[in-house]
């Protein structure tokens, strides 16, 4: 599939280095369409097919100097296009080329700087650097170019790589040692903004396009069948359905599954802004008597997830086979969840991830896919949705799990103890909100905890539920550190839960790290 047949496409062959993603981010930063491929998927055919303005060949844990390491496609060298090599696609175009890579005797891992040698040409993707004498770059090699292959010239070296950056001029290839794509390579961002001028990328990959393009091609994919979306509240799947709702109108209906573990308000909020405000033919199921009947008594969490997700399929799936006529199937699946990347090791494996919001329902229920966003960045859905007019304090809501208040409730759940602990969580978010400091916690929530503790109120005693205040910095949520509240501030937390929350008479803060702890408590 070609992502985007409008947009000059930068193709990034993949070697497998753990950051070649950020090599996509830092383009797309910088408006210019890119995709990732594995280099095992490029061949001939498929240059011929996407025809990249640009190349770029990334790192990777392998060697050039192993017989059975993997090298680009010769084409890409015959293209006629700017190729940019890092690191190990660094030693691949030199190999490929007629030069030659040894295994280094001095591997360089972390921080180094690169000093200018030969002769710097301002029109080059290396101009503007060296501003103060030498450019500090992250370094992660093992082998090194010894030999540059005929045409190239060095134009930068460190202690540890004699040609940390060189460039064929006439054939507009540049390669370099280092990582520009990651932060710790300060001006990496210039050179690879340079690299895509020089190529001549407009930088026309802006949000506003990308909608008149999405919304053109949902309408070229669905015709006039009917379209069906599980809306779960989150970012994702809200910026789908009005994207789709944008193209087809009429022909989306959003089921909304209401499983009685949402937040306070949640289900209103939810109802209010796509059935009254965007009005979307909204399916509200509230089901939540059948899942809160099937969660009494449960206590184990993996019980608990399996439960709920065994009940989310089957309902949807019933509200769906109600809707006369569907034949697709709308989803928020993002970039991330799509690319297909190099396993670490190198080999010839491929790891797909691909995440199924709804896990087998299309097949099941026969329907097509639509992934409207499945050429996009987290934070480039978040842009797209500001696009579509959804509130900022929508579009930056802290992420839900699926399974809702029943992990957030360890134990057994009751209706008492979900009750409690939404009021609990809501002065908890208000506190947040008040204190200006949402935008920078990844996610806070209040877990209810299975224990009653003693307490005096007034005169007399008391004997309700503790809770646990759980409040995280994270960038991806794979790590996440406690967020670092003034005492000031939990301590007035804790009073205004106890004051305005009944059944609650102890509040405790969370300060364990992911890991060796996890965001939610099951
Ligand atoms: P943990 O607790 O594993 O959570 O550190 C990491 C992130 O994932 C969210 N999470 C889920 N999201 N379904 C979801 O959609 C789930 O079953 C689920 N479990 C955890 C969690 O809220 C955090 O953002």
């Amino acid at each position: 599939m070609i992502a985007s047949d409008s947009h000059d496409l930068c193709l990034v062959i993949d070697f497998g280095s753990q950051v070649t993603q950020l090599i996509a981010r830092r383009l797309r930063e910088a408006s210019v369409f890119c995709e990732i491929r594995p280099y095992q998927s490029v061949d001939d055919a498929l240059l011929d097919d996407l025809r990249p303005k640009a190349v770029i060949l990334s790192g990777g844990p392998a060697s050039v100097r192993d017989a059975e390491s993997p090298r680009a496609p010769q084409k890409v060298f015959e293209l006629g296009v700017p190729v940019l090599g890092i690191c190990y696609g660094q030693q691949v175009m030199i190999e490929q080329l007629g030069g030659r890579v040894e295994g280094g005797h001095h591997r360089e891992f972390g921080r180094a700087f690169v000093e200018p040698a030969g002769a710097h040409r301002e029109d080059s993707i290396f101009a503007g650097l060296f501003g103060t004498g030498r450019e500090e770059v992250w370094m992660s090699h093992g082998d090194r170019v010894t030999d540059l292959a005929p045409g190239f010239e060095i134009l930068g070296k460190s202690p540890n790589a004699p040609y940390a950056m060189i460039a064929d001029y006439d054939r507009n290839f540049f390669a370099v040692q280092f990582h520009p794509e990651v932060h710790h390579t300060p001006n990496g961002r210039k050179l690879l903004e340079n690299f895509t001028r020089l190529a001549g990328f407009k930088g026309d990959w802006t949000m506003g396009a990308y909608r008149e393009e999405a919304i053109a091609k949902i309408r070229e994919q669905v015709g006039d069948a009917k379209v069906i979306c599980g809306l779960s509240g989150g970012v994702d799947s809200s910026v789908a359905a009005v994207l789709i709702h944008e193209a087809i109108g009429d022909q989306l209906t959003c089921v909304f599954v209401d499983h009685g573990l949402l937040r306070l308000g949640e289900a209103e909020e939810v109802v209010t802004m796509f059935r009254d405000h965007y009005n979307i033919p909204l399916v509200h199921a509230d089901e939540s008597e059948l899942f809160l009947g099937e969660l009494d008594g449960v206590s184990d969490p993996e019980e608990k997830r399996k439960t709920i997700g065994r009940l989310f399929i089957d309902v949807f799936q019933k509200h769906a086979d109600e809707i006369d006529g569907a034949k697709f199937l709308a989803q928020g699946t993002l970039y991330p969840d799509v690319i297909e990347s190099v396993s670490f090791s190198g080999g010839p494996s491929v790891t797909i991830k691909s995440h199924h919001n709804v896990g087998g329902l299309p097949e099941k229920m026969g329907l097509k896919l639509v992934e409207p966003l499945r050429e996009l960045f987290k934070d480039e859905v978040r842009a797209l949705g500001r696009e579509l007019g959804l509130p900022q304090s929508f579009i930056g809501r802290h992420p839900f799990p699926g399974p809702g208040l029943a992990i957030r409730c360890p134990g057994e759940i009751t209706r008492e103890k979900l009750e409690i602990l939404r009021q609990a969580d809501a002065v908890f978010i208000d506190q947040i909100r008040r204190h200006g400091l949402y935008d920078d916690i990844w996610q806070a929530f209040v877990a209810i905890l299975p224990v009653r503790t003693v307490g005096v109120m007034g005169d007399g005693r008391s004997y309700d539920f503790a809770c646990a205040l759980r409040a995280v910095t994270s960038v991806d949520g794979m790590t996440a550190d406690y967020y670092p509240f003034t005492h000031e501030f939990l301590g007035e937390t804790a009073t205004r839960i106890i004051n305005e929350v009944n059944g609650i008479n102890r509040v405790t803060y969370d300060v364990t790290s992911k890991p060796p702890g996890t965001i939610e408590w099951e």
